[in-house]
């Protein structure tokens, strides 16, 4: 079906921040809105793939149609994504996944003191090159990179370290990019080239992605 090409497929979608708690009432985390992720998985909805949805808190509306799965912690979150991740066709990492945690969540609220507070952290699991780790033959995977320096080269390292087939990278530096807006401005990288595509709406950049990966599926990989 032309309207449909991702009939029969499965993709799974990861958006939005993880919250990495301290105590019951306070916890660290990011400015990720989730708003690419629902963009891609939208797009994915409408595109006729049956959609899984792994969200952290967001402030946006659950999308119709889609199956949502509300996390909190990156631990939580690499949990629903493993579990999903085994009979996916396409997997889309766009969340923003804490990288570290603190070594413990106090049990009862932190009480301030006239000293220095000091918290250690203890890193995340990384989902996405797990995700790249148990890959299959038939699967695509697409990861996110946000850097402030050195953006290509980094967006690089990370498609090859994380195993991935498209990496899309995010300039922070850029106005009308990155977290919050509606529109995106990214380098799309795959396994032999670089391309560097102008300011598009979230919803057209998912679009791209889901079709630069059908035609990866499709062997031109
Ligand atoms: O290495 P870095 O965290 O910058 O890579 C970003 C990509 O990795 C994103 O696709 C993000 O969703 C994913 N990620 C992950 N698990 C983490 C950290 C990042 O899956 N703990």
């Amino acid at each position: 079906d032309e309207f449909k090409p991702l009939k029969t497929l499965k993709v799974l979608v990861s958006a939005g921040p993880t919250q990495e708690p301290l105590d019951p009432v306070r916890f660290i985390s990011n400015h990720s809105s989730g708003k690419q992720g629902y963009a891609i998985a939208a797009q994915a909805r409408d595109m006729g793939a049956d959609v899984v949805l792994v969200s952290g808190p967001v402030s946006l509306d659950p999308l119709p149609d889609v199956k949502m799965v509300s996390i909190h912690s990156a631990i939580d979150m690499e949990k629903a994504v493993l579990k999903e991740a085994a009979d996916a066709d396409f997997i889309i990492m766009a969340a923003a996944v804490a990288d570290y945690r603190p070594k413990a969540s106090a049990d009862q609220k932190i009480k301030k003191s006239d000293d220095h507070l000091i918290v250690e952290f203890v890193r995340n699991p990384d989902i996405l090159k797990k995700l790249g780790e148990i890959k299959t033959p038939s699967q695509v995977l697409c990861g996110f990179a946000m850097e402030t320096q050195n953006l290509d080269e980094n967006a690089r390292e990370k498609l090859e370290k994380k195993n991935c087939d498209l990496l899309i990278a995010n300039n922070l530096s850029t106005k009308g990019a990155g977290f919050q807006t509606d529109t995106n401005i990214v380098s799309l990288l795959k396994k032999d080239s670089i391309e560097h595509l102008p300011k598009m709406d979230k919803k057209e950049l998912g679009k791209r992605i889901l079709e630069e990966m059908l035609a990866i599926k499709k062997g031109e990989k």
